[in-house]
């Protein structure tokens, strides 16, 4: 870790500040060291340049093994395609130039995908997750920008009243409690920051997905035993899907029927990354400890219930609830 991220943490449990000391540094950097609270004393160490705050196994342990092995599979970088920058931009509504020289929070980061984008605008980005996804992170995105942390939502070591813009994509539906963790990532942010969310639709159609029928079985499987099982079966399913995805008007709702994540018609993407996605989505969807789809009035009420009045609520594939932290809130809040 670097010194311009020091202002920014916390200790999870009592937002104490936290004194750095190193065992071992580079060019400036703490590579290996420790964290304590001036608080409470508790510990956390820095390892491999990035402070944990979280045991190294947890329920998010399986996305640890899926970007640990499809690191750079998402990233515009890599796939050529502004796949994550599109999405990025049409999900926040920011511009890229509101965000140079901000500094921005990526809460579950995952390998970077979204991180990437901001820093392409010249953000400083601090990016957190539970996971070891942390490391893929850190080795996509070689940057003096970017901060990398392993923690967890529901005790951030970070100030979040400290940045100017919070984003949390792909996250809200893996965790336990998804409006608990809306509640912690927006109620400290400071007035005129801006925060994006996004999380799975709850749908009638979900009934009808083999996904949610086959989860309760696959997620108790290793990470190793499902990845094999993944890697045998998509390039089976791949075809079907297809194939039944061109059945005339009805084809792309029955190929939900396949228990794999095809792309094809829905992302700019060559035939071997098809493939690699619809690997790297099908464990996604199989192997995640947790996974809860919400509403629209759903994400509506939790802008709502933290005293925001100026938000939006919208659908695209999945539901993103956006909004700029009003200056008055704990006003409103007892009024
Ligand atoms: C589907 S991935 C999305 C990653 C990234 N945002 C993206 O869109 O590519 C979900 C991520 O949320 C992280 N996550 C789940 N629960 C978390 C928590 N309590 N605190 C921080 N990160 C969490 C997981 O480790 C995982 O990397
Ligand atoms: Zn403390």
């Amino acid at each position: 870790m670097r010194a311009e991220l020091a202002p920014v943490l916390c200790c999870p449990a009592c937002r104490g500040a936290l004194r750095v000391t190193s065992r071992e540094e580079r060019a400036g950097e703490v590579i290996e060291g420790e964290l304590t609270c001036a608080a409470c004393g508790r510990r956390h160490p820095v390892h491999g340049s990035i402070p944990r705050f979280v045991p190294p196994a947890n329920y998010a342990s399986s996305f640890g093994f899926q970007w640990n092995r499809f690191r750079a599979t998402q990233l515009d970088s890599r796939s050529g395609v502004e796949i994550s920058k599109e999405r990025f931009f049409r999900q926040t509504g920011w511009r890229p130039e509101d965000l140079a020289g901000s500094w921005v929070l990526d809460v579950g980061c995952g390998a970077g995908r979204f991180a990437e984008v901001a820093l392409e605008a010249g953000a400083n980005v601090v990016a957190l997750d539970y996971s070891s996804a942390v490391e893929a992170c850190r080795a996509n995105l070689a940057s003096g920008h970017l901060h990398v942390i392993q923690g967890d939502i529901f005790e951030l070591p970070v100030l979040s009243e400290r940045f100017d813009f919070v984003y949390c994509f792909g996250v809200l539906q893996h965790t336990p409690d998804p409006a608990g963790a809306f509640r912690v990532i927006g109620e400290r942010l400071k007035a005129g920051t801006r925060l994006a969310v996004d999380i799975y639709p709850n749908l009638v159609r979900n009934l009808f997905w083999p996904k949610y029928w086959l989860r309760p079985i696959t997620k108790r499987l290793s990470a190793e035993r499902l990845f094999a099982i993944v890697n045998w079966m998509v390039p089976r399913l791949l075809p079907v899907s297809s194939a039944i995805g061109r059945i005339p008007l009805i084809g792309r709702q029955l190929r939900y029927l396949v228990p794999v994540m095809n792309y094809s018609g829905v992302l700019p993407l060559s035939a071997e990354q098809l493939c690699e996605w619809a690997a790297l989505d099908t464990f996604d969807m199989f192997a995640a400890a947790h996974d809860h789809p919400r509403s629209v009035q759903d994400v509506e009420e939790w802008f709502r219930s933290l005293g925001w009045i100026d938000y939006e609520v919208f659908r695209t594939g999945v539901v993103v609830g956006r909004g700029t932290k009003p200056a008055m809130v704990s006003t409103i809040r007892e009024a």
